[in-house]
């Protein structure tokens, strides 16, 4: 993690020749949005989907909502070998936590690019690997073998707390990052707390104090801007089916003035088109992200102007997942970075 890069323009014009594209775990929810976003991406031909319990049918048979595509998932392959003979270069892994850690060693030896959206290489010092939380990278993620993209949590909370702790703000006091999410972000797996009964009508707590894993990450994220200190994080499951809104509570060690503060973040993500710090008054919904591969966020004082309040809004699937999954392989690629991800949300849904 370093300082934010401005949106790097590619040295040459589109058309430029397609990549050929695969996706491990392709059925799930983050799978099908990359799927869904990568079909119409002007650098990606795609080209293999990978699935356990669903190869052999076409990927419109099992998503519906893709209806023109008839590309036929394959079996979950341990080697790349049959992906590369057809032409595959860049890998987009959306399986489960670990269940791509034992493949990755030969899907990389095989020179193949890999973005991984699971925790396995989040916290990982391995050369090669990258931590995509795309506003915050610099040219390390030119040289990234595997992109370890955040979790969703991590990244709405990093995203609203880099800019304060990296000025110097932080007085070391916990910071406290209270968080809502719709309940895509348990994936597509049936589950009895994420089943329609249990949660369709109910806001519940869960893995509060230090036991949520993107806790570790933030730490870690803290740690590589030269910032170590205490970090609450309290998860909650929310009634919709995608979003996350973050609301963390940084103290101060000297005061900042709210237009000071303001003016700081709004020149952090000066360059990014996903990062809206947006106007003061205004508070950001998840229903505006949805759909979107924006952060949106806004700042208040609390506490007698102690403490800065940072609100932050993603779509979980798209700047949480496979939207930042694709923006993290446009800078790789030299694509613009927006390439074939939206920037407006739905209006409604
Ligand atoms: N959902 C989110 O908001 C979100 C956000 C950020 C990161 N992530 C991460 O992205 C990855 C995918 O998440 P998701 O929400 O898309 O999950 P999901 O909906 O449960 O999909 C995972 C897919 O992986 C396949 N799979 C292959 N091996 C598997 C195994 N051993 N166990 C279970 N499924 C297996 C499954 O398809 P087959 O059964 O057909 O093989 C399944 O469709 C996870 O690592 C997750 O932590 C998710």
């Amino acid at each position: 993690v370093s300082a934010p890069a401005a949106v790097r323009e590619p040295a040459w014009s589109p058309p430029h020749a397609a990549i050929g594209v695969g996706v491990l775990g392709a059925t799930g929810y983050g799978g099908a949005e990359l799927v869904r976003l990568l079909t119409t991406h002007p650098g990606a031909a795609l080209l293999a989907l990978g699935s356990r319990h669903q190869a052999g049918k076409p990927m419109a048979r099992v998503w519906p909502s893709l209806p023109d595509l008839d590309l036929v998932l394959d079996d979950d392959p341990d080697d790349p070998g049959a992906w590369i003979d057809r032409g595959v270069a860049v890998v987009f892994s959306a399986l489960p936590h670990g269940a791509f850690l034992a493949r990755a060693a030969a899907f990389l030896d095989a020179g193949l690019r890999v973005v991984d959206l699971s925790s396995d290489f989040r916290l990982s010092t391995a050369e090669g690997v990258t931590y995509g939380l795309t506003e915050w990278c610099g040219t390390e993620l030119d040289r990234a073998r595997l992109v370890a993209n955040p979790g969703c949590y991590a990244t709405a909370v990093l995203l609203a707390i880099l800019p304060a702790v990296t000025a110097g703000w932080w007085s070391g006091s916990p910071i406290i990052a209270n968080a809502l999410s719709g309940v895509s972000g348990a994936g597509r797996s049936p589950g009895l707390t994420t089943h329609f009964v249990e949660c369709g009508n109910s806001a519940a707590p869960y893995r509060v104090g230090d036991e949520h894993a993107h806790l570790r990450e933030i730490a870690r994220a803290l740690a590589r801007v030269g910032q170590e200190g205490p970090v609450v994080f309290n998860p909650h499951l929310v009634p919709m089916a995608r979003g996350i809104l973050a609301t963390v509570s940084i103290p101060l060690a000297a005061p900042v003035p709210l237009a000071a503060a303001q003016a700081h973040f709004a020149t952090r993500y000066t360059g990014s088109a996903f990062v809206r710090v947006l106007d003061p008054g205004d508070l950001p919904e998840t229903r505006h992200v949805r759909g979107s591969n924006r952060c949106d966020m806004a700042l208040r004082l609390a506490a007698g102007g102690t403490v800065l309040l940072v609100f932050a809004a993603i779509d979980n699937l798209l700047k949480g997942a496979a939207g930042q999954a694709i923006q993290n392989w446009n800078r790789i690629s030299g694509w613009p970075e927006t390439t074939g991800l939206p920037v407006a949300g739905w209006s409604c849904a």
